[in-house]
């Protein structure tokens, strides 16, 4: 069995402030996409990994990477990205060599996932399940709310039951064949905010796995205080 990791990596980063491609923010010195990276090829079942990169921006990627450089265990394809995520994925998926049957798709905006996270959803994807997610209990409270135009307080329409919900990280793992009959099937626009989330509309199961702390998504500027605090405490 042959795992390969997909990052999508061609996202704006808006939500961040102004500045560079969000995966090429730096952490510790380095920038994002190579700490994803390195994560995925921290996992010995991961032969190779398909970088996503900004429409435009694949030969700088590719030219950033290189500066990188990832060890023998692990080879390494860029490929230029589209104007969603789910477009983005599409196309990393096209770059898959026929060998791999196990694929991750992992966020270049979760840079700090720990290797065990990423072979726990491994180990349950050669298990049998088709699709895994690795997941964590949430803290807050969850309100449903009723969209109101800007200035105009939401009216709240439901609570559900916190014990019932789970927070969604990335590597989301997948029987290879399931995830691109998914990315098939599934018409851009209906929703979907996860990979998973194509394979649920197609009625295949998904499991959860647990997720880690240090494998939250860095969108806003006091995640990159976070993402920073979590390096400096890992290279003490
Ligand atoms: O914006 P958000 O944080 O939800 O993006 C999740 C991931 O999807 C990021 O790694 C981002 O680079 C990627 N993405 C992409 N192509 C897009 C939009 C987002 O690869 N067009």
């Amino acid at each position: 069995i042959r795992t390969a990791a997909v990052i999508p990596a061609a996202g704006r980063g808006v939500r961040l402030g102004p500045g560079a491609p969000k995966a090429l923010r730096a952490l510790g010195g380095t920038p994002m996409l190579v700490h994803a990276v390195r994560a995925m090829a921290a996992s010995r079942a991961v032969s190779l990994v398909v970088v996503v990169a900004p429409p435009d921006g694949a030969p700088e990627v590719r030219h950033l990477l290189d500066e990188h450089p990832l060890g023998d265990r692990t080879d390494l394809v860029v490929v230029p990205g589209g104007a969603t995520r789910q477009e983005s994925v599409r196309l990393g998926l096209a770059a898959l060599p026929e060998a791999i049957d196990v694929v991750l798709v992992h966020d270049a905006a979760r840079p700090l996932v720990p290797v065990d996270t990423v072979d726990a959803v491994i180990a349950a994807v050669r298990a049998g399940a088709p699709a895994v997610v690795p997941a964590l209990p949430l803290a807050d409270t969850v309100k449903q709310v009723a969209p109101q135009p800007q200035g105009t307080p939401e009216p709240v329409v439901g609570t559900p039951e916190r014990a019932l919900l789970r927070a969604v990280q990335t590597p989301q793992g997948f029987d290879r064949e399931t995830l691109l009959k998914a990315h098939d099937t599934v018409v851009e626009g209906e929703g979907a905010t996860d990979d998973a989330g194509l394979v649920e509309r197609l009625g295949q199961p998904v499991v959860v796995v647990p997720g880690h702390e240090e494998a939250f998504k860095v969108t806003r500027p006091l995640d990159l205080v976070l993402a920073e605090a979590v390096l400096a405490r890992r290279r003490a």
